[in-house]
Protein backbone atom coordinates (compact mmCIF):
# COMPACT_ATOMS: atom_id res chain seq x y z
CA UNK A 1 0.00 0.00 0.00
CA UNK A 2 1.56 3.39 -0.86
CA UNK A 3 2.70 5.76 1.95
CA UNK A 4 0.29 8.40 2.87
CA UNK A 5 2.70 11.67 2.15
CA UNK A 6 2.72 15.46 2.70
CA UNK A 7 5.71 17.08 1.53
CA UNK A 8 6.72 20.30 2.89
CA UNK A 9 9.25 22.51 1.12
CA UNK A 10 10.89 25.08 -0.02
CA UNK A 11 11.39 25.22 -4.16
CA UNK A 12 14.58 25.15 -4.23
CA UNK A 13 16.09 22.87 -6.98
CA UNK A 14 16.22 20.09 -4.67
CA UNK A 15 12.92 20.38 -3.71
CA UNK A 16 11.99 20.71 -7.42
CA UNK A 17 12.97 17.08 -7.86
CA UNK A 18 11.42 15.65 -4.71
CA UNK A 19 7.84 16.80 -5.59
CA UNK A 20 8.50 14.80 -8.71
CA UNK A 21 10.09 11.69 -6.81
CA UNK A 22 6.84 12.22 -4.43
CA UNK A 23 4.26 12.52 -7.02
CA UNK A 24 5.15 9.89 -9.15
CA UNK A 25 6.77 7.02 -7.20
CA UNK A 26 4.02 4.36 -6.73
CA UNK A 27 5.24 3.49 -2.72
CA UNK A 28 4.19 6.81 -1.93
CA UNK A 29 0.70 8.97 -2.20
CA UNK A 30 1.28 12.31 -2.38
CA UNK A 31 -1.39 14.07 -0.27
CA UNK A 32 -0.52 17.73 -0.88
CA UNK A 33 2.49 19.83 -1.41
CA UNK A 34 3.21 22.58 1.27
CA UNK A 35 4.90 26.05 1.12
CA UNK A 36 7.43 27.44 3.90
CA UNK A 37 10.10 30.78 3.41
CA UNK A 38 13.14 29.51 3.19
CA UNK A 39 15.20 29.18 0.26
CA UNK A 40 13.70 32.13 -0.94
CA UNK A 41 10.48 34.33 0.21
CA UNK A 42 7.51 32.52 1.14
CA UNK A 43 6.00 34.11 -2.67
CA UNK A 44 8.60 33.16 -4.62
CA UNK A 45 8.60 29.05 -3.10
CA UNK A 46 5.37 28.75 -3.79
CA UNK A 47 5.18 30.07 -7.17
CA UNK A 48 7.93 27.61 -7.74
CA UNK A 49 6.17 24.79 -6.19
CA UNK A 50 3.02 25.71 -8.77
CA UNK A 51 5.33 25.82 -11.51
CA UNK A 52 7.18 22.56 -10.92
CA UNK A 53 3.29 20.84 -10.59
CA UNK A 54 2.66 22.60 -13.40
CA UNK A 55 5.02 21.60 -15.98
CA UNK A 56 5.35 18.05 -14.43
CA UNK A 57 1.22 17.55 -14.67
CA UNK A 58 1.10 17.37 -10.90
CA UNK A 59 -2.62 19.16 -10.83
CA UNK A 60 -4.52 17.09 -8.44
CA UNK A 61 -2.71 17.87 -5.56
CA UNK A 62 -3.42 20.75 -3.55
CA UNK A 63 -0.72 23.36 -2.48
CA UNK A 64 -0.46 25.39 0.05
CA UNK A 65 1.51 28.40 1.36
CA UNK A 66 2.45 28.39 5.06
CA UNK A 67 4.86 30.56 7.05
CA UNK A 68 6.71 33.51 5.45
CA UNK A 69 9.72 33.76 8.40
CA UNK A 70 11.23 31.81 10.98
CA UNK A 71 9.42 31.87 14.60
CA UNK A 72 12.54 33.81 16.15
CA UNK A 73 15.36 35.34 13.86
CA UNK A 74 14.59 36.81 10.52
CA UNK A 75 14.49 35.36 7.40
CA UNK A 76 17.94 34.25 5.08
CA UNK A 77 17.30 33.37 2.04
CA UNK A 78 19.86 31.24 0.29
CA UNK A 79 19.37 33.22 -3.33
CA UNK A 80 23.46 32.68 -3.77
CA UNK A 81 22.73 28.92 -4.47
CA UNK A 82 19.07 28.91 -6.21
CA UNK A 83 19.15 32.27 -7.64
CA UNK A 84 16.70 35.38 -7.32
CA UNK A 85 13.67 33.27 -8.18
CA UNK A 86 14.77 30.72 -5.96
CA UNK A 87 14.31 28.14 -9.47
CA UNK A 88 17.00 30.20 -11.30
CA UNK A 89 18.37 28.05 -14.63
CA UNK A 90 15.86 26.34 -16.75
CA UNK A 91 12.66 28.12 -17.92
CA UNK A 92 9.15 27.38 -16.42
CA UNK A 93 6.01 27.96 -17.80
CA UNK A 94 3.84 29.95 -15.79
CA UNK A 95 1.57 27.86 -13.12
CA UNK A 96 -1.67 26.38 -14.62
CA UNK A 97 -2.82 25.49 -10.87
CA UNK A 98 -3.25 27.98 -8.12
CA UNK A 99 -2.56 27.57 -4.23
CA UNK A 100 -5.61 26.55 -2.04
CA UNK A 101 -6.90 29.74 0.47
CA UNK A 102 -5.80 27.98 3.50
CA UNK A 103 -2.94 28.29 5.28
CA UNK A 104 -0.58 25.40 4.84
CA UNK A 105 0.05 24.54 8.61
CA UNK A 106 -4.40 24.06 8.62
CA UNK A 107 -4.39 22.05 5.26
CA UNK A 108 -1.82 20.01 7.56
CA UNK A 109 -3.91 19.24 10.04
CA UNK A 110 -6.94 18.83 8.26
CA UNK A 111 -5.00 16.23 5.67
CA UNK A 112 -3.83 14.49 9.29
CA UNK A 113 -7.84 14.58 11.18
CA UNK A 114 -9.24 13.73 7.86
CA UNK A 115 -7.03 10.73 6.72
CA UNK A 116 -8.01 6.99 7.16
CA UNK A 117 -4.40 6.34 8.41
CA UNK A 118 -1.22 8.51 10.11
CA UNK A 119 0.46 10.72 7.30
CA UNK A 120 3.79 10.78 6.97
CA UNK A 121 5.46 14.22 6.88
CA UNK A 122 8.37 15.19 4.41
CA UNK A 123 10.23 19.09 5.39
CA UNK A 124 12.85 19.26 2.81
CA UNK A 125 12.86 22.97 3.93
CA UNK A 126 13.46 25.22 7.62
CA UNK A 127 10.88 23.66 9.68
CA UNK A 128 8.91 27.01 10.55
CA UNK A 129 5.12 25.09 9.40
CA UNK A 130 6.15 21.59 10.99
CA UNK A 131 6.41 23.49 14.68
CA UNK A 132 3.54 25.63 14.26
CA UNK A 133 1.69 22.56 13.14
CA UNK A 134 2.81 20.97 16.28
CA UNK A 135 2.10 23.36 18.62
CA UNK A 136 -1.07 25.44 17.39
CA UNK A 137 -2.60 21.34 16.69
CA UNK A 138 -1.19 19.18 19.70
CA UNK A 139 -3.27 16.56 18.73
CA UNK A 140 -1.91 16.56 15.19
CA UNK A 141 0.94 14.25 16.56
CA UNK A 142 -1.10 11.43 17.36
CA UNK A 143 -1.86 11.24 13.36
CA UNK A 144 1.53 11.74 12.44
CA UNK A 145 3.06 8.41 11.17
CA UNK A 146 6.71 9.78 11.11
CA UNK A 147 8.68 12.74 10.28
CA UNK A 148 11.28 12.07 7.50
CA UNK A 149 13.04 15.32 7.30
CA UNK A 150 15.97 16.27 5.03
CA UNK A 151 18.07 18.84 7.48
CA UNK A 152 20.95 19.31 10.06
CA UNK A 153 24.20 16.89 9.07
CA UNK A 154 26.47 14.40 11.98
CA UNK A 155 29.54 16.59 10.61
CA UNK A 156 30.11 19.97 9.57
CA UNK A 157 27.34 22.37 8.04
CA UNK A 158 26.66 24.45 4.75
CA UNK A 159 25.24 27.53 5.78
CA UNK A 160 27.89 27.91 9.35
CA UNK A 161 30.80 26.01 9.97
CA UNK A 162 28.09 23.67 12.24
CA UNK A 163 24.64 23.96 11.16
CA UNK A 164 23.17 22.85 7.93
CA UNK A 165 20.62 25.45 6.15
CA UNK A 166 17.43 24.27 7.14
CA UNK A 167 17.90 23.76 10.64
CA UNK A 168 19.87 26.91 10.33
CA UNK A 169 17.48 29.08 9.19
CA UNK A 170 15.00 28.44 11.88
CA UNK A 171 16.65 26.68 14.83
CA UNK A 172 13.88 26.85 17.35
CA UNK A 173 11.49 25.11 15.10
CA UNK A 174 14.06 22.16 15.02
CA UNK A 175 13.91 22.03 18.31
CA UNK A 176 10.64 21.73 18.67
CA UNK A 177 10.41 19.12 16.24
CA UNK A 178 13.16 16.98 17.50
CA UNK A 179 11.77 17.24 21.43
CA UNK A 180 8.20 17.04 20.20
CA UNK A 181 8.34 13.19 20.57
CA UNK A 182 7.34 12.06 16.79
CA UNK A 183 9.13 9.85 15.30
CA UNK A 184 11.87 11.71 13.33
CA UNK A 185 14.20 10.76 10.86
CA UNK A 186 17.28 13.12 9.85
CA UNK A 187 18.27 12.86 6.30
CA UNK A 188 21.47 15.16 6.72
CA UNK A 189 24.05 16.61 5.23
CA UNK A 190 26.30 13.37 5.59
CA UNK A 191 24.27 11.15 3.76
CA UNK A 192 22.71 13.83 1.11
CA UNK A 193 26.07 14.06 -0.37
CA UNK A 194 26.05 10.52 -0.98
CA UNK A 195 23.43 11.41 -3.89
CA UNK A 196 25.65 13.50 -6.13
CA UNK A 197 24.43 14.43 -9.40
CA UNK A 198 27.07 13.61 -11.48
CA UNK A 199 27.45 14.38 -15.84
CA UNK A 200 26.42 10.76 -16.12
CA UNK A 201 23.13 11.71 -13.81
CA UNK A 202 22.17 14.68 -15.84
CA UNK A 203 22.66 12.52 -19.01
CA UNK A 204 19.83 9.88 -17.82
CA UNK A 205 17.88 12.95 -17.38
CA UNK A 206 18.68 14.29 -20.78
CA UNK A 207 18.28 11.00 -22.38
CA UNK A 208 14.51 10.77 -21.89
CA UNK A 209 14.05 13.42 -24.54
CA UNK A 210 11.10 15.30 -22.52
CA UNK A 211 10.79 18.61 -21.82
CA UNK A 212 10.55 17.78 -18.07
CA UNK A 213 13.91 15.17 -18.41
CA UNK A 214 15.50 18.82 -19.94
CA UNK A 215 14.26 20.29 -17.28
CA UNK A 216 15.50 18.67 -14.47
CA UNK A 217 19.21 18.59 -16.71
CA UNK A 218 18.93 22.29 -16.45
CA UNK A 219 17.89 22.59 -12.74
CA UNK A 220 20.62 20.42 -11.81
CA UNK A 221 22.98 22.37 -14.11
CA UNK A 222 22.52 25.38 -12.28
CA UNK A 223 22.73 23.81 -8.87
CA UNK A 224 25.89 22.40 -10.12
CA UNK A 225 27.96 25.52 -11.25
CA UNK A 226 26.87 27.33 -7.55
CA UNK A 227 28.09 24.11 -6.08
CA UNK A 228 31.31 24.60 -7.82
CA UNK A 229 31.06 28.09 -7.09
CA UNK A 230 30.48 28.18 -3.75
CA UNK A 231 32.17 25.05 -2.52
CA UNK A 232 34.71 23.77 -5.50
CA UNK A 233 32.50 20.19 -5.33
CA UNK A 234 32.93 18.77 -9.07
CA UNK A 235 29.22 17.85 -8.86
CA UNK A 236 25.79 18.79 -6.55
CA UNK A 237 24.09 17.39 -3.92
CA UNK A 238 20.44 16.48 -4.56
CA UNK A 239 19.39 16.89 -0.68
CA UNK A 240 15.63 16.74 -0.44
CA UNK A 241 14.84 13.51 -2.91
CA UNK A 242 16.95 11.39 -0.43
CA UNK A 243 14.23 11.85 2.40
CA UNK A 244 11.54 10.80 0.28
CA UNK A 245 13.63 8.21 -1.06
CA UNK A 246 13.56 6.95 2.91
CA UNK A 247 9.86 6.71 2.50
CA UNK A 248 9.75 5.12 -0.53
CA UNK A 249 11.93 1.90 0.30
CA UNK A 250 13.79 1.82 3.65
CA UNK A 251 16.46 0.26 2.62
CA UNK A 252 17.88 2.60 0.39
CA UNK A 253 18.70 4.80 3.22
CA UNK A 254 19.98 3.03 6.06
CA UNK A 255 19.78 4.82 9.54
CA UNK A 256 21.09 4.45 13.25
CA UNK A 257 19.39 5.75 16.36
CA UNK A 258 20.58 8.44 18.01
CA UNK A 259 19.91 11.26 20.35
CA UNK A 260 19.94 14.59 18.14
CA UNK A 261 19.95 17.71 19.55
CA UNK A 262 19.34 20.95 18.38
CA UNK A 263 22.04 24.02 19.36
CA UNK A 264 20.14 27.35 20.29
CA UNK A 265 22.78 29.59 22.16
CA UNK A 266 26.13 28.66 20.91
CA UNK A 267 27.78 31.20 19.61
CA UNK A 268 29.57 29.53 16.84
CA UNK A 269 27.35 26.69 16.73
CA UNK A 270 24.12 28.04 16.82
CA UNK A 271 21.75 25.73 14.31
CA UNK A 272 24.14 22.73 14.58
CA UNK A 273 22.58 19.15 14.84
CA UNK A 274 24.66 17.27 17.53
CA UNK A 275 24.22 14.40 16.81
CA UNK A 276 25.00 11.74 19.35
CA UNK A 277 25.77 8.59 17.69
CA UNK A 278 28.44 6.80 20.12
CA UNK A 279 25.98 8.13 23.21
CA UNK A 280 28.17 10.06 24.59
CA UNK A 281 25.78 11.76 26.22
CA UNK A 282 23.19 10.21 28.68
CA UNK A 283 20.60 11.81 26.74
CA UNK A 284 17.51 9.50 25.18
CA UNK A 285 16.97 8.57 21.53
CA UNK A 286 14.90 10.84 19.97
CA UNK A 287 15.79 10.28 16.01
CA UNK A 288 16.43 7.60 13.17
CA UNK A 289 19.83 9.12 11.47
CA UNK A 290 20.57 8.43 8.24
CA UNK A 291 23.63 7.01 7.40
CA UNK A 292 24.35 5.64 4.47
CA UNK A 293 22.65 6.07 0.81
CA UNK A 294 22.69 3.08 -2.12
CA UNK A 295 22.93 5.75 -4.61
CA UNK A 296 22.39 3.44 -7.86
CA UNK A 297 18.74 2.90 -6.65
CA UNK A 298 18.41 6.44 -5.47
CA UNK A 299 18.84 7.74 -9.25
CA UNK A 300 17.04 4.40 -10.80
CA UNK A 301 14.26 6.14 -8.39
CA UNK A 302 14.28 9.21 -9.37
CA UNK A 303 15.12 8.89 -13.40
CA UNK A 304 12.27 6.38 -13.17
CA UNK A 305 9.79 9.45 -11.51
CA UNK A 306 10.69 12.14 -14.21
CA UNK A 307 10.39 9.38 -16.65
CA UNK A 308 6.68 8.61 -15.50
CA UNK A 309 5.71 12.09 -15.85
CA UNK A 310 7.52 13.50 -18.57
CA UNK A 311 5.68 10.81 -20.60
CA UNK A 312 2.31 12.06 -19.05
CA UNK A 313 2.85 15.43 -19.78
CA UNK A 314 4.05 17.15 -22.91
CA UNK A 315 5.46 15.27 -26.05
CA UNK A 316 9.30 15.01 -26.61
CA UNK A 317 11.05 18.50 -26.26
CA UNK A 318 11.29 20.29 -29.15
CA UNK A 319 14.61 21.92 -30.88
CA UNK A 320 16.05 24.17 -29.51
CA UNK A 321 14.85 27.49 -30.30
CA UNK A 322 17.20 29.21 -33.24
O1 LIG B 1 21.07 22.24 3.13
C1 LIG B 1 20.29 21.78 2.05
C2 LIG B 1 18.87 22.17 2.22
O2 LIG B 1 18.75 23.58 2.21
C3 LIG B 1 17.98 21.69 1.06
O3 LIG B 1 16.68 21.46 1.54
C4 LIG B 1 17.99 22.85 0.12
O4 LIG B 1 16.80 22.91 -0.70
C5 LIG B 1 17.99 24.00 1.07
O5 LIG B 1 16.65 24.23 1.47
CA1 LIG C 1 14.78 22.53 0.43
Amino acid sequence: MPVPMIIDCDPGHDDALAIMLAAADPAVDLLAVTTVAGNQTLEKTTLNALRVCTLAGITDVPVAAGCDRPLVQPLAVADDVHGVTGLDGPRFPEPTVDAVPEHAVDLIQRILQDHPEPVTLVPTAPLTNIALLLTRYPGSAARIREIVLMGGSTGRGNRTPAAEFNIYTDPEAADIVFRSGVPVTMCGLNVTHQALATPEVLARFEGLGTELGDTCAGLLAYFAAAYRRLWGMPHPPLHDPVAVARVIDRSIVGCADANVTVELHGRYTRGATVVDLHRYLDRPVNARVAVTLDADRFWDRMIAAVTVLGSRTAGPAGPEPA
